[in-house]
């Protein structure tokens, strides 16, 4: 039977990238590219978010392409930042269709009508891009935010060097337990996401995990849901000190309630390790794909 730690090791390795994938993400990123390329002046674009940091559960969707539009588009700039979204949506839906095609806060979402399996299983392919209309700011970049009807700032360079400073302190781990909890962040059992945006788990993890890795999955996952559910009610600014406050897609009723999912997360963490105790490995495997979902292996 398979030990803990293997299971832990396999659920990891299940929500990680592959090649095949990284294909799929490419191909799409290339269409979308070409296509915007021909309604928008486009300096540069890039994939970027947690697609990029590697911090990007499963099923993989609402994967973050920049676009950094050159000069000549800078009059969006002067506009209310819904006209740059309504604009890249119109142009967006010429090409993949008005059912295809969401817009977001910040960005349009493009779904390619990828469903995935029972386990989560998409054959390798990517569901979503999110299509950012940026500018560049300095060394930062400005993006539209309908929710707020302002432009804001961010640098995705500043998140990707703290993701890898959290890893390499975490002993390469803390980018694997981020998708963990991402993933049951994702979990459709619990309807809305409790956490919202789920970058916000990200942000809390960067000072939810430390003082190091200590060598047992079962402990750091029930640890950093308990901690997770004592900090979510607290204020999260951006990392890197640009934009609105992580936290502030939640309010007071939602943060309540994401604490009483990541506390029930918690508690569920400690029945499954009082399980092995017990001697009851199958037990435990089965109380992990409760708490997680269908990637959590039970042999
Ligand atoms: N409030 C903010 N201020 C500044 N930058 C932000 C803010 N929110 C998000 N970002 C940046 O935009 C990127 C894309 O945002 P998004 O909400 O898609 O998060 P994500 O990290 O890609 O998570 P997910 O896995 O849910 O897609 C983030 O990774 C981050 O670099
Ligand atoms: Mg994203």
């Amino acid at each position: 039977m398979l030990t803990v730690n293997d299971a832990f090791r396999k659920f990891k390795s299940r929500l990680e990238l592959t090649d095949r994938e990284q294909t799929n993400a490419s191909q799409r990123h290339k269409e979308v590219r070409e296509y915007v390329a021909t309604k928008f002046a486009v300096e540069r674009d890039f994939l970027t978010g947690s697609y990029a940091r590697h911090t990007k559960t499963k099923p993989l969707k609402d994967i973050d392409i920049f676009f950094i539009l050159a000069a000549s588009e800078k009059h969006y700039r002067d506009k209310a930042p819904s006209v740059i979204v309504s604009d890249v949506y119109d142009a967006l839906v010429e090409k993949y269709g008005a059912s295809a095609m969401r817009k977001q806060g910040r960005s349009v979402n493009i779904d390619f009508g990828v469903k995935p399996d029972l386990d989560d299983n998409t054959d390798h392919r990517i569901l979503s891009i999110d299509v950012v209309p940026a500018f560049a700011a300095g060394d930062d970049f400005e993006i539209p935010c309908t929710d707020t009807g302002k432009w804001i700032k961010t640098n995705p360079k500043i998140h990707a060097e703290k993701a890898v400073n959290a890893h390499d302190a975490y002993s390469k781990e803390w980018k694997g337990l981020v998708r963990m909890v991402k993933y049951w962040n994702n979990n459709p059992k619990h309807g809305e996401k409790p956490v919202k945006p789920s970058f916000l788990l990200e942000v809390m993890a960067l000072e939810c995990l430390h003082g190091g890795w200590g060598g047992q999955f079962d402990r750091e996952v029930q640890a950093l849901f308990a901690t997770l559910a004592d900090r979510v009610v607290d204020t999260w600014p951006d990392p890197a000190g640009l934009g609105p406050a992580i936290s502030d897609g939640m309010d007071s009723a939602r943060k309540q309630r994401a604490q009483t999912l990541l506390k029930e997360a918690g508690r569920q963490a400690t029945v499954a390790i009082d399980y092995v105790r017990k001697g009851q490995n199958g037990d435990a495997l089965k109380a992990r794909r409760e708490l997680f979902g269908p990637r959590f292996p039970l042999s």
